[in-house]
């Protein structure tokens, strides 16, 4: 018998305790052990809960109990985060968490700290919830240099962007569905910013790269502003709004990275992720291109990772991930890539925009011009749709392989 316990009982907690009762006899069979979980740290403890004789309010029945091998955390407080996970991985007890803010944030710090005390830190859960990539990315494809990622990640934006284009619904309208269904995050400012696609992506690239990556110096750029007529007129064209992450390694050793909303072509895979659902796509030099597709936040799906991890940890005793190395160079600009870029002007711009792109492509939608520049290099694209005095009402990347290949 394999005891855990679990910090942290809203929507992903309880999925974990869900999961493990569910699926008691199978996870048992590939553990080779009876899972038990021992004790529910909950800051609010309801007197109906089912699992009422394993809440607590006090921390040191976990960590005083010596026969708790394994601490599961999924709370969204980073300081509260990062001291049960020093405290877990100092008491020898492996840890597995959801908290991308705590692995972007103390990646470096936390995973030393495992290693020296010989216990497993495990967070397949923290990217792309139900999508095992991080694993895939460590063990799989570890005799490869890792040349890109990119990829949708966060699955409240994807669903908000989904039911904008599909159903015409206004973000707000969206965004509260999204919080209804467990999606959000608590603040979901960080969903909608760009931030937790940062954090997520930063993760992605320290595995990736062998390097850590600061999530904060991630340039980002949320669906904020992205309007009603923007996927209309993107649609039109082609294309649809995705917030993407991407990062890639220049043949010099740069890391070009950032979180923005990027028309996509329709025949492009990504294009077709909707809903909650994120992938991940890896460029390998051997693997070639690799895709990871499936549902990226949620209940369930964060369950199945999180005690895919714990299970991982019963089979092997530790974990051996490498140890994340700070190897500071800061990241190159945002605008320093190349592709076309998507205008949205009113329609009398049309003339002033052909002139400057004469190959440039056009659609309307009303009183709105969508219009997408021949490629270039950002910085030069925008400088010179400023000079020709061309008034924007937005202005979006598209994807270029070109780009995806640099
Ligand atoms: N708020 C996150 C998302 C939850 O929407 O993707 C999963 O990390």
């Amino acid at each position: 018998m394999k005891n855990i316990a679990l910090i942290g009982y809203g929507v992903v907690g309880h999925g974990v305790a869900d999961l493990l009762s569910k699926n008691a006899d199978i996870i048992a069979k590939r553990a080779g052990d009876q899972i038990r979980l021992k004790h529910i740290l909950t800051a609010r403890p309801r007197a109906d809960d089912p699992r009422q004789e394993l809440l607590t309010q006090n921390a040191d029945d976990i960590f005083g109990d010596c026969g708790v091998s394994v601490v599961v955390e999924c709370i969204n407080d980073l300081d509260a985060a990062y001291r049960y996970c020093r405290r877990s991985l100092s008491a020898g007890k492996h840890y597995v968490t959801s908290n991308k803010n705590l692995i972007a944030t103390y990646g470096v710090e936390l995973t030393e700290l495992a290693a020296r005390n010989s216990v497993a830190l495990m967070f397949e859960a923290s990217v792309a919830a139900g999508i095992p990539v991080l694993r895939p990315l460590c063990k799989c494809l570890s005799s490869n240099r890792v040349t890109g990622v990119m990829g949708i990640v966060n699955g409240t934006t994807n669903y908000i962007l989904t039911q904008m284009k599909r159903e015409g619904r206004a973000f707000d309208d969206a965004l509260r569905d999204a919080q209804r269904l467990g999606y959000a995050e608590t603040d979901p400012s960080a969903d909608v910013l760009g931030f937790d696609a940062c954090r997520k992506l930063a993760i992605l690239l320290s595995i990736a790269f062998d390097r850590y990556v600061r999530y904060k110096e991630i340039p980002a750029e949320g669906i904020t502003a992205v309007t009603s007529a923007d996927i209309t007129l993107a649609e039109r064209l082609g294309y649809s709004m995705k917030l993407i992450a991407m990062g890639r390694l220049t043949p010099s050793d740069r890391i070009y990275a950032r979180v923005s909303p990027l028309l996509i072509p329709h025949d492009h895979l990504l294009a077709s992720v909707d809903d909650v659902f994120n992938a991940v796509a890896v460029s390998a030099d051997t693997a070639g291109d690799v895709l990871f597709y499936g549902r990226g936040a949620g209940a369930e799906p964060s369950a199945s990772s999180i005690v895919g991890d714990v299970i991982d940890i019963v089979t092997s005793g530790r974990y051996n991930d490498p140890v994340w190395r700070e190897d500071y160079r800061p990241l190159l600009p945002a605008d320093e890539n190349v592709g076309p870029l998507f205008v949205r002007a009113s329609l009398p711009e049309r003339e002033k925009l052909l002139q400057l792109f004469p190959e440039g492509i056009a659609a309307a939608e009303g009183e709105n011009l969508g219009f997408i520049t021949t490629p270039g290099l950002e910085r030069k694209l925008r400088e010179d749709i400023q000079a020709a005095g061309i008034e924007t009402g937005a202005i979006w990347r598209v994807f270029s392989r070109a780009e995806d290949d640099a």
